[in-house]
């Protein structure tokens, strides 16, 4: 998947074509700059970006880092060739009638019914913004509240905002602290649930805090910008009651560019009741938001958006709908990929869980000889550095993870809590090809 200098034969063929439906129009002079200096400066790039960490090998098991599919990065490269803006239909009506048809895939991935509202965006953190905004002016003056696991996007997005932000504890395993949520809910106009936290992929209860919060009048927001294409294989995690629950929610927020197989720019956000759209747009009636002739950027806080995102996604979701036997196969192999792992670290003597993965998310820790969680911290950085000093074909990247020493020690009681956090190593198995290279990372990390 990662060797792309193998479809140039397909992508000059594809260039070709274009070039000839631009010279359809008549010749154009164009100042094309000099190819030697062009080449120069190409090769002085290449040598920068070789200063990258090795993002699209399996050796590379840190961050939420992995190059897009090769389809989409073609299909993005041919479209950024017109450079269409998704802004205004007239600044790229084939690219917004393909974000329309990939937000209709997304909606429909999520149970959403007809008529609902959605659009890509350039991340998640815009996504989150716009529904934040939305909650805001359905449930004016009242807080928007997040878990201590979600996404710090939240409370930042929440003083932008000028909303009030309300924090709810979690337990050791990152569960929401039910007694706060209880005490809090007359404050309480938005809760946001993560279906799969940035640490640890945790999937927050969905089902029974959708139902607490129809109980109480609370909107629902979820926040699946990692996690959301795990429902497709739902029926293979621990929690496929949490997954149908998805279109209870009043918007959720997805990011093709983390487990959708896209270039960076590509998040998206959805709406259940597309009246939101009257939020975008105060004069417009409501009507207006659902017809065939909307402009996307109408319900968009962002106004220019790369056409060549949305074209990239479609070209993907041809090749691999949104079914468990399209993407889901990719994610099948990345929940194994983790699976995989824990189940090694289990059976090592030398490493220990700190949570089984939910999605494909592993926390783990060397075990110190001394029982302390000072020690875990000093250790596993130290195993952290020990793969990046190795030859590039022998190493291995990982990330760190800190959490509290309270949550730490209710799961490990024997660890003296000589410090407020500790840091755990993390790894991100979000790649197809982690499935094959598991044996070899434990061997590489001395699990
Ligand atoms: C759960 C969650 N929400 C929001 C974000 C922010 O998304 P982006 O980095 O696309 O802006 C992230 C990023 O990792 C995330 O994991």
């Amino acid at each position: 998947m990662n060797n792309f200098s193998r479809y140039l034969p397909q992508l000059e063929k594809a260039l070709r074509s274009l070039d000839a439906w631009r010279s359809s129009y008549g010749e154009v002079v164009h100042r094309e700059p000099d190819s030697a200096e062009v080449e120069k400066i190409l090769t002085d790039l290449v040598s920068r970006l070789e200063g990258n960490y090795p993002f699209h090998h399996p050796q590379y098991a840190g961050q939420m880092l992995k190059p897009p599919h090769a389809l989409a990065w073609l299909a993005y490269l041919l479209t950024a060739t017109i450079n269409p803006n998704n802004h205004a239909l007239d600044g790229g009506p084939p690219t917004s009638e393909m974000e329309r048809e990939c937000v209709d895939r997304l909606a429909e991935m999520c149970g959403y019914p007809k008529p609902r509202l959605g659009h890509l965006t350039s991340a998640g953190t815009i996504a989150n913004l716009e529904a934040l905004f939305v909650a805001r002016e359905i449930h004016p003056g009242k807080a928007i509240a997040a878990t201590a696991g979600a996404h710090y996007t939240h409370r930042r997005m929440c003083h932008v905002l000028g909303v009030s932000f309300i924090e709810i504890p979690v337990d050791a395993d990152g569960k929401p602290d039910m007694g706060t949520l209880n005490s809090m809910a007359s404050d309480i106009g938005t809760l946001v649930v993560t279906m799969g936290t940035t640490g640890l992929g945790t999937v927050e209860p969905l089902a029974q805090l959708q139902l607490w919060a129809t109980d109480h009048g609370i909107r629902i927001h979820v926040d699946a910008a990692y996690g959301g294409f795990f429902t497709l294989i739902s029926e293979h995690l621990d929690s496929p009651a949490d997954w149908d629950a998805l279109h209870l929610a009043d918007s959720i927020v997805i990011d093709p560019h983390k487990h959708g197989l896209q270039p960076y720019g590509c998040g998206s956000v959805l709406f259940k009741d597309p009246a939101a759209g009257r939020f975008y747009k105060h004069d417009s009636p409501y009507t207006y938001f659902t017809s065939g002739d909307l402009h996307l950027g109408e319900i968009s806080l962002e106004c220019s958006r790369a056409g060549a995102s949305a074209a990239a996604f479609w070209a993907t979701l041809q090749l691999l709908p949104l079914t468990m036997d399209g993407l889901g196969k990719v994610l099948m192999s990345t929940r194994n990929a983790a699976m995989d792992f824990a189940g090694l670290v289990r059976k090592s003597t030398r490493f220990e869980i700190y949570a089984e993965p939910e999605l494909d998310i592993v926390g783990y820790f060397r075990i110190p000889e001394a029982k302390s969680v000072s020690e875990v911290s000093r250790l596993n950085k130290e195993v952290f550095d020990q793969g990046m000093k190795k030859p590039s074909h022998l190493g291995y990247h990982l990330s760190l993870f800190k959490l509290s020493s309270d949550h730490f020690t209710e799961k490990f009681p024997d660890y003296r809590a000589d410090s407020e956090t500790v840091t755990i190593l993390r790894s991100v198995f979000m790649k197809e090809e982690h499935e094959e290279f598991i044996d070899e990372l434990a061997e590489r990390i001395g699990l």
